[in-house]
């Protein structure tokens, strides 16, 4: 049985980072959720449809050739024979990713998707970052990380990351989909049994280490059968 370990957090938090860093101390493999709902809007919007039709989005997901890599140091999205790796950070893409995300039945589709790549991943564990892997994803997971960081401090990152863009720009557009996706997960509460890492205060060493202090007590204590 592969080993989940389940961590979710907004924009910003350093989920994606933090997640893949771990994953290779753990020599475990990383998924990327939040690439398949990208590369989903992406590929909606390359057949030329509008990503608010939810009538075409779930179509889309129903025919959606979609590979990621789970290595954490080769990471690449496919869409069919297209490497999407780049393009699903666009801007535009960006921008259209929450409709497609608040569909049910799409969520559901990309769900056994992530369950169906966790299983055939090969590897001991996988680290599994998104929005509702604590909640729904994986919700037995050993161990449930909700990774949080106060909203000044997420603008301020991803407008870093993001250089070639205006600070106040980023950091409204960041709110926006904040806004848009806490409407269809909570991400923003730990739900029952979920530890909660603040980076707020913390560097990225340090947010490493402490999620990786969580894993090494939950996997702990699943050992001890406690
Ligand atoms: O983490 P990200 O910014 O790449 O996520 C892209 C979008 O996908 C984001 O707007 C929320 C959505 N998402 C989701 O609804 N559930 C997940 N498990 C992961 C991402």
């Amino acid at each position: 049985m592969t080993v989940t370990i389940a961590i979710d957090g907004p924009a910003g938090s350093g989920k994606s980072s933090v997640s893949k860093e771990a994953a290779r101390r753990l020599g475990y493999g990383y998924l990327d959720t939040g690439a398949a709902y990208r590369a989903l809007a992406w590929h909606v919007l390359d057949l030329g449809a509008d990503t608010d039709d939810q009538g075409r989005v779930l179509d889309a997901a129903e025919e959606f050739p979609y590979a990621i890599s789970l290595d954490p140091d080769a990471y690449w999205v496919r869409v069919g024979d297209v490497d999407v790796t780049e393009a699903i950070r666009e801007p535009r893409v960006t921008a259209a990713v929450s409709g497609v995300a608040r569909v049910p039945a799409v969520r559901e589709r990309v769900n056994e998707l992530f369950r169906a790549l966790v299983a055939a991943s090969g590897r001991p564990g996988v680290v599994v970052e998104g929005r509702d892997i604590t909640t729904v994803v994986a919700p037995d997971a050993p161990v449930r990380i909700l990774l949080t960081a106060a909203p000044e401090v997420r603008a301020a990152r991803r407008s870093a990351e993001l250089h070639t863009h205006d600070a106040a720009d980023v950091a409204a557009a960041l709110h926006r989909r904040d806004a848009a996706d806490s409407q269809v997960v909570d991400f923003l509460t730990a739900a029952p049994g979920v530890s909660v890492v603040d980076s707020t205060d913390l560097d990225f060493a340090q947010t490493v280490a402490a999620v990786l202090d969580v894993v090494a007590a939950g996997t702990q204590e699943n050992h001890d059968g406690r």
